[in-house]
């Protein structure tokens, strides 16, 4: 290295006193202002934002953050289904890149953070590092990933895995609410389906990765701590039950045997999936979320219910177990009531722990800003967890407000969006080097 901390080619490089300084280079008011704007597209009456994967709201987020990439010096490009890649070479070229990351989808009327404050912290980092002229050895990404929330076909997690090419092509196929496919949205997009897997990288080309994320829960705000490191990511199974009954008229039917009521069979499972999970484990959760009945009429038993089943742990075992448990009880309550099931699975992700080296890089972050290194799981699932496939992957979780998330009241204090935003700058110095 050079005097001053330049390196031969007359550049900045990174050093211990440069990057305190340094971390100071984040801007607080960019950061804010983005969030705000970003905050305002898909904007929903009730304060939060719905912004669903290839519709024209994600277009438009879509060119607003491809802009401020473009600003803070990146070189952007999308990949075959339509994830945002933003590129800055490093000081040595053929290196595994450093990949920042997250999403800019929501659930239905969903919060402002999820997603979106990951992705403005990483354009920040990126532009930081710009403004400061500082060179890293490994090239820098900063990925904004298609469908993360899976809120649109029922399936998260889509960009990561093309990305990571564990897509498989049957995902294309399944239709949302309108009956419109993943591959037909992707056509109308401009992009051909048919090379979903040309989004797969070269898992050499890829380095470790970094993600900011809201925490989603309210074990931050309780330990007054503004950000934790990530050890573990549970994994998220969702299935869909169908109940069949039979319908008939509800007010000639009497009770008892002559009725075969699908939704009454479907209420036993709901509560019988609350119980599974309570009685599995302590980090073991599952949810039904959506519940459709029908011919769905007043007067009329309802002969069919579809109902969406959400199980979660950090402990794979224990998930197979509250699955076990789950599906054992459908089949009791279906027997019991006279009624038949089907259970279609539409997304499997295993829980995963996190890299010690970027965890370690995470807590020296924490340390150098003097803040508490505070160790805590995700039981929300991430883009990172599908890239745990091909890379070190580490998360920085901000602290939110009440905990609340998946939701309009979803808030994070300007002050905490900066802290989060330095931390990952100096990790992302750290990990930067060779
Ligand atoms: C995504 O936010 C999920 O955890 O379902
Ligand atoms: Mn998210
Ligand atoms: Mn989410």
């Amino acid at each position: 290295m050079g005097p001053g901390g330049l390196a031969p080619n007359g550049r900045q490089r990174p050093n211990e006193a440069r990057d305190q300084e340094l971390g100071m280079a984040i801007n607080k008011e960019r950061l804010v202002s983005r969030l705000d704007s970003l905050g305002r597209i898909g904007a929903t009456a009730e304060g939060g934002v719905t912004r669903l994967a290839y519709t024209p709201e994600y277009r438009q987020a879509e060119e607003m953050v491809r802009r401020w990439m473009t600003e803070a010096g990146l070189e952007v490009r999308t990949d075959p289904v339509g994830n945002l890649i933003g590129r800055r070479e490093g000081d040595r070229r053929e290196q595994a890149c450093l990949t920042l990351a997250s999403h800019i989808d929501s659930v239905l009327n969903g919060g402002r953070y999820d997603g979106a404050l990951g992705v403005i912290s990483a354009i920040e980092v990126a532009h930081a590092l710009s403004e400061g002229g500082v060179l890293l050895d490994r090239p820098l990404e900063v990925v904004v990933f298609m469908d993360e929330e899976g809120a649109r076909w029922g399936d998260g997690l889509f960009g990561s895995e093309a990305m990571t090419g564990q897509l498989s092509a049957e995902v294309l196929e399944r239709t949302d609410r309108n009956g419109v496919s993943r591959a037909e949205a992707m056509e109308d997009w401009g992009l051909d389906p048919a090379r979903f897997d040309e989004a797969a990288r070269d898992p050499s080309e890829i380095g470790p990765y970094l993600e900011v994320h809201i925490e989603q829960g309210a074990v931050l705000e309780s330990e007054d701590i503004p950000v934790g490191v990530v050890d573990a990511i549970a994994g998220p199974l969702f299935l869909e039950a169908r109940i069949y009954g039979r319908a008939d008229h509800a007010g000639a039917t009497p009770m008892g045997e002559l009725r075969q009521d699908a939704l009454a069979g479907a209420a036993e499972v709901v509560l019988a999936a609350e119980a599974a999970a309570q009685a599995t484990s302590p980090s073991c959760v599952a949810t039904v979320g959506r519940i459709e009945a029908l011919p769905g009429a007043t007067n009329v038993i309802p002969g069919e219910v579809m109902l969406s089943l959400d199980i979660r742990d950090v402990d794979l075992g224990a998930r197979d177990r509250a699955e076990a448990t789950i599906h054992g009880a459908i089949e009791a309550i279906c027997e019991k009531r006279n009624l038949t099931f089907r259970v279609d699975e539409l997304q499997r992700t295993e829980p995963v722990t996190t890299s010690p080296a970027v965890v370690e890089a995470i807590a020296a972050a924490c340390e150098s800003l003097g803040l508490p290194v505070f160790p805590m799981p995700s039981g929300a699932a991430h883009d990172a967890q599908v890239m745990t496939a091909v890379a070190d992957v580490g998360m920085i979780f901000v602290r939110c407000r009440a905990g609340i998330s998946h939701s309009p009241e979803e808030y994070v204090t300007p002050d905490d969006v900066f802290v989060g935003a330095r931390v990952m700058y100096e990790a992302a110095l750290r990990l930067g080097r060779d």
